[in-house]
């Protein structure tokens, strides 16, 4: 008797004959792609962007969480190429989509990326291929979505074709928890498909967990980033709580988190950033309206967090009151604009707003950042400036809004006159300068 396609394809997986692509090359795409290539597949990478491509074949690494000697190692023996052209697919064996899942400007769900993305490798696809959705997304997208695309030339999924959905967990700048030791979550549309997904993912991953579709595995991941929007929300909004009380919310979350069971911290900062927990917990709440239920939490959270940048601004015209000046003329200089600590990605980090509200009000805003060289917003480009003593004794204010671990915050608090600290970066610090916290 013949072998069906998914004992085939799971040979195959396991005998690393598999040839595996990652549409996508971004943060999570490129370090997936090199995992694979290191577990000794042959790996494709397909990207519109030809800056991206070019670069990967080359051997130059743009991801700064990914060893540049591997990642150089892996092209140059020839496991992990690149290419804009989807007719690649033809030739893969397993193919995981790591695309982005923005929001559209009326802040609703922007499947383009996915659709398109869908559109292109069905086209190409022949049986006995495993496809693997791992953009973040609202429950349903794998089963209402990529399935009607994928099934669209005649194909029966599960047996000529697998499709499952595995969430992207990845934390950029974690140095303990990466693709290998951060556990797959895994939901096939047959049970087939998430057996050969199950496959593909043991051979690179410590820990794989199976459950029971696709729906269950996309909500998962919306469970994980509503959890810390929720919870960043509730915190922040305890922080401003506590400035009305007059109680340091840092002191109070040091001594809280020395219960060992029931808590765990959150920290305020200066508002969500990045392109996962601000927008998230968004596709949930944009699938529940559709079934006329407001996600309250959900949309709570997102307003406070989102306007914890207002909340900074007002506490920066305070400080400077309290020094006899006006926010208008002021010179503020921003420290870090990307969303967090040691990383250089700005989409919507908290810092583009802080500037935009800062300039409104007629401040004159600076800012350094060790890995962001230039922010565009609003067809405005500002470069970075240099991070000396001259630019910090030249400012009225300076406001921290990343804490990368590039800064040596003494030598900061020793250098200007005013620091707003919305991340507590200066803890336990003492220098000439006067510190407000959020
Ligand atoms: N960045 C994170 O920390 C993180 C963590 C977990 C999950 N995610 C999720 O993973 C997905 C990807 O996020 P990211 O941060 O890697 O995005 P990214 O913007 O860094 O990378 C996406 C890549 O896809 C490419 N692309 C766009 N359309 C394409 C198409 N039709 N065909 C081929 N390539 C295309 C882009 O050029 C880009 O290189 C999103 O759904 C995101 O929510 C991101």
């Amino acid at each position: 008797m013949p072998k069906s396609l998914s004992t085939a394809l799971t040979d195959k997986i396991q005998n690393k004959e598999a040839r595996v692509g990652i549409i996508g090359l971004g943060y999570v795409g490129l370090p997936l792609a090199v995992e694979f290539a290191q577990a000794g597949y042959h790996v494709v990478g397909i990207d519109t962007d030809s800056i991206k491509v070019d670069a990967l074949n080359r051997g130059d690494c743009y991801i700064t969480d990914i060893s540049a000697e591997l990642f150089s190692d892996m092209v140059s023996t020839g496991r992990l190429m690149a290419t804009q052209d989807y007719g690649a697919i033809g030739e893969l064996d397993a193919i995981s989509i790591c695309v982005p899942t923005p929001l559209r400007k009326t802040r609703d769900p922007d499947m383009s990326y996915v659709v398109a993305a869908a559109n292109q490798i069905a086209k190409h696809l022949r049986p006995g291929t495993l496809i693997i959705l791992e953009s973040t997304t609202y429950p349903g997208t794998t089963a209402e979505v990529v399935l009607p695309i994928m099934i669209g030339n005649g194909y029966v999924v599960g047996e000529d074709i697998f499709l499952a959905y595995s969430p992207e967990r990845i934390d950029p700048a974690n140095t303990i928890y990466g693709v290998r030791n951060t556990p797959k979550v895994i939901g096939g549309v047959t049970l087939d498909c998430a057996d050969v997904a199950m496959a593909l993912y043991d051979t690179v991953v410590e820990e794989v967990v199976k459950v029971s579709s696709t729906q269950a595995a996309e909500m998962v991941k919306l469970l994980e980033n509503t959890f810390r929007a929720v919870n960043i929300g509730l915190i922040n909004e305890i922080a401003i709580m506590c400035d009305k009380l007059g109680i340091d919310v840092w002191e109070v979350i040091a001594a809280a988190k020395t219960k060992p069971f029931g808590y765990m911290p959150f920290y305020p900062g200066p508002g969500l950033g990045g392109h996962c927990i601000p927008i998230d917990p968004l596709y949930l709440s944009w699938k529940l309206k559709s079934l006329n239920f407001n996600a309250r939490f959900i949309e709570l959270a997102d307003e406070i967090n989102t306007n914890m940048p207002r909340y900074v601004v007002r506490k920066v015209a305070e400080a400077l009151n309290e020094d006899s000046k006006p926010v208008r003329g002021s010179k503020v200089l921003i420290l870090g604009v990307a969303y967090k600590a040691d990383v250089d990605d700005v989409r919507e980090a908290p810092a583009l707003d802080i500037i935009q509200l800062l300039m409104q009000q007629g401040a004159i805003v600076h800012y350094h950042d060790p890995y962001v060289s230039s922010i565009q917003f609003d067809q405005v480009d500002i470069s970075s400036v240099d991070h000396d003593l001259s630019i910090l004794e030249s400012v009225d204010c300076v406001i921290i809004v990343t804490d990368h671990s590039y800064y040596d915050w003494t030598d900061i608090l020793n250098h200007t006159n005013l620091v707003v600290d919305t991340r507590n970066a200066t803890v336990g610090l003492n220098g000439l300068a006067r510190v407000v916290k959020i």
